[in-house]
Order: structure tokens, then sequence, then C-alpha cells
């Protein structure tokens, strides 16, 4: 099959990858519903095109915290990518410098954050950030982070222990012979090989990430560089006002991609909510089921910046390395495009609420 759409990249990736593998990036949490539901909450939406606008020229350039991108696209931050593909994280560094987009690298990586940065010298990319119980563990990620050259720190807050993830369980989930969370390397905390019983990564979290963390670690977070923080993981209005009154510089509206509570809000039902509460006075990113340019245009309507992918980038890795990631960027970039056209919105900044039909109550 030579694949025309994200879905396509997905039925590849499952006849490609490991079970175990498959089941780690599919999967989410308890019943799966939130992973189903997020999709949906984009799919239910409607839009409201506008007709006899000039569309002969389009741009789908713009920016996030100040860094131009290409298309309002960013990788969300996703553990172990070499599971994926020997190349893992670098592959997909190279494909987003490319493709002029920014690549959020995920704590959990099979190769070093320093490793990732130097497979695409230029490249813009963020440092997802989860806390250990060791706080000089964190303030050392950090400060690498700086070194390196990362651009802003994304603090992932919906993760205090891992969800209850059944695929995992009954696969025995955990990391190959020589594959580890290599950030981890130098203080000992970067194995995490299959166990007798049960998911590795949920013994890996709980017993080294810190769930007693509270809103005053974002202090303290923001104290230990002049990065600025991204908090990504909030649903609610509320946790979104606390989080620009702790000085956040942008929120990812996220629910994990329905790996951790099941049975949430969906992304796009959260989106609207924080934006109307908190939409002028931050920027708002978001993610969870974002398949189609369609998704895109509806997330940006809503008042999102820009959205963050995750499973879509895994596959295209799986199954064609950095050709298949940039493939799966050409595609999206390609809808958006066409779909801006077709609503009557050539530049990003004439994307507006109005696109989206709301049902008269
Ligand atoms: C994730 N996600 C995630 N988030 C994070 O902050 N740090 C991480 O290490 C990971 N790891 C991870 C692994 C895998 C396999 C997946 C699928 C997801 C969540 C991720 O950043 C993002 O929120 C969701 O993946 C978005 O949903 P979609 O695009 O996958 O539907
Ligand atoms: C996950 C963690 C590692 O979703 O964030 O698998």
């Amino acid at each position: 099959m030579n694949p025309i759409n994200l879905d396509d990249y997905e039925a590849l990736a499952r006849e490609r990858l490991p079970p175990m593998v498959f089941d780690y990036y599919f999967g989410g949490a308890d019943d799966e519903l939130t992973v189903r539901e997020n999709r949906l909450g984009w799919q239910r939406l409607r839009l409201r095109p506008r007709v006899l606008v000039d569309v002969g020229t389009r741009s789908l350039k713009t920016t996030v915290l100040g860094q131009p991108i290409s298309f309002p696209v960013l990788t969300a931050p996703c553990a172990f990518n070499a599971l994926a593909n020997p190349e893992g994280e670098l592959a997909v560094a190279r494909a987003t410098t490319s493709a002029d987009i920014i690549q959020v690298v995920s704590t959990a990586g099979t190769y070093s954050l320093e490793e990732v940065a130097a497979a695409a010298p230029g490249g813009a990319r963020w440092f997802q950030l989860y806390c250990y119980r060791d706080r000089e563990v964190t303030e050392w990620l950090v400060q690498r982070a700086v070194d390196a050259g990362y651009l802003a720190l994304c603090l992932t807050v919906d993760a205090p222990l891992v969800g209850r993830r059944e695929r995992d369980a009954r696969n025995r989930f955990g990391l190959p012979p020589g594959m580890t969370w290599k950030n981890l390397e130098r203080v000992g905390l970067d194995r995490m090989a299959q166990r007798d019983q049960g998911s590795a990564l949920v013994q890996y979290i709980s017993e080294i990430w810190d769930p007693a963390l509270t809103w005053d670690a974002v202090s303290w977070l923001r104290g230990l560089s002049e990065l600025p923080l991204v908090i990504k993981g909030i649903l609610t209005a509320d946790d979104a006002r606390r989080a620009v009154d702790h000085g956040a510089a942008a929120i990812v509206v996220s629910n994990h991609g329905g790996r951790q509570l099941d049975g949430t809000m969906t992304t796009s039902e959260s989106l609207a909510e924080i934006a109307e509460a908190v939409g002028d006075r931050v920027e708002l990113l978001v993610d969870g089921g974002i398949r189609r340019g369609t998704d895109i245009l509806k997330a940006l309507a809503l008042g999102a910046r820009a959205v963050l992918i995750g499973r879509p980038y895994l596959w295209g890795l799986a199954v064609a390395g950095q050709a298949g990631v940039e493939h799966v960027f050409d595609l999206l970039r390609d809808e958006l495009d066409l779909d801006m056209a077709l609503a009557g919105r050539p530049t990003i900044e004439s994307i507006d609420r109005s696109l989206i039909w709301q049902p008269k109550a």
C-alpha cells in the first residue's frame, strides 16, 4: 500500500511493528475511551466555510513562542522512538529540522538530549521534562537542555503515576536489551528491562518519578533557567488560569493521548473552555487525535496557535524512518493547505472562531 493519509500509516505500522511495540504506542488507559473520543471530538465539530475569498496564494507559516515554523504542527514528546526504528529520536530531529517545525523531545528518549541536538544542528526543539524524586536529577536535566540549545522546557503534569494500560500489562511491556532511558544513564536510572509480570514502565515510574509535585514546582523550575516554561497536560480553565498565574509561557491542552486518566473531556472540548478563559493571556497548543488537516483547522479556529501530533509520526518512523516522518508532515501540510483554501481562510491569521458551527441552543 502506498500511504496517502495518516490512517494508512497506522495500518502499515500495525503490520510491521512487533505487537508489544504497536500496543504500547497505540494503546491508552482502561477502556481506551479517551483515545477514541479525542479523535471523534475533532470529527464532530463542523466548519462554516466562506466563499469567494481570494485563496490564490496561501501561507501556512506562523510562530510559536516567537519561533517561526513552516506550518502549525509540532511533534509531541513520545517515549522510546527507537522501538519504531533504530534511528529513533535522531531521525525525528532530522525530519522536523528539514520541515522547519519544532520537535518536543521526551525525557524518556532512547537517545540523549545532546545526541538529538547534534543530529540536526540548527533545529528548533523543546525539552519535555518529567520530574524525578531526586530534585538534583531534574536540575541536571534542565541544565543540560539549556547547554544543548533547547528553546523551551515543557513540563508534563498529567502523569504523577502512569495510567492503567492493560495492553502493556498483558504484553509485559519493557525495553529490549541494549535500549535504555538514555538521558538518565549517568545516574543509573536508565534501565527498564522486561519483568516477569506486568509493565516495566509502571514499575519504573512509580519508583522514580515524583508523584508529590504541586504548583510550587512550577515556580522552582522557572527559577532554574531562563527558558520559557510550557505546561503540558491541562484540561480545565481553572488549571489553565493557575498555570498562567505561575508564569507559564504556553499551555499544551492535552490528556496525554488518552494514556492517563480515561474518560476525560476530549481535548477539543477542553481547548474551547480554556481558550475562553485564558486565550488572550498565553499561547495555547493542543494535542490528542489530530489526524487530518481539518482537525488542525478546527483546533486553530478554537484558539490554538498550533497542534502537536504524537502517534502519527511514530507510524511514519516505523514505516520508513526519517522519510516516513517527513511524508507524514507533507500529508498533513498538504491537507491543511487545501482545507484553508476550501474554507476561505488563506492565512493562519484569518482562521477564527466563526469557522466553527455552533448549534442553536
Ligand atoms: C506519549 N506521550 C508523552 N507525553 C509526554 O509528555 N512525555 C512522554 O514521554 C510521552 N510519551 C508518549 C509515548 C507514546 C508512545 C505516546 C503515543 C504518547 C503523550 C504525547 O506527548 C501526546 O500528548 C499524545 O500522543 C497526543 O495524542 P496523539 O497525537 O498520539 O493522538
Ligand atoms: C507514556 C509516558 C512515558 O505515555 O509518557 O508512555
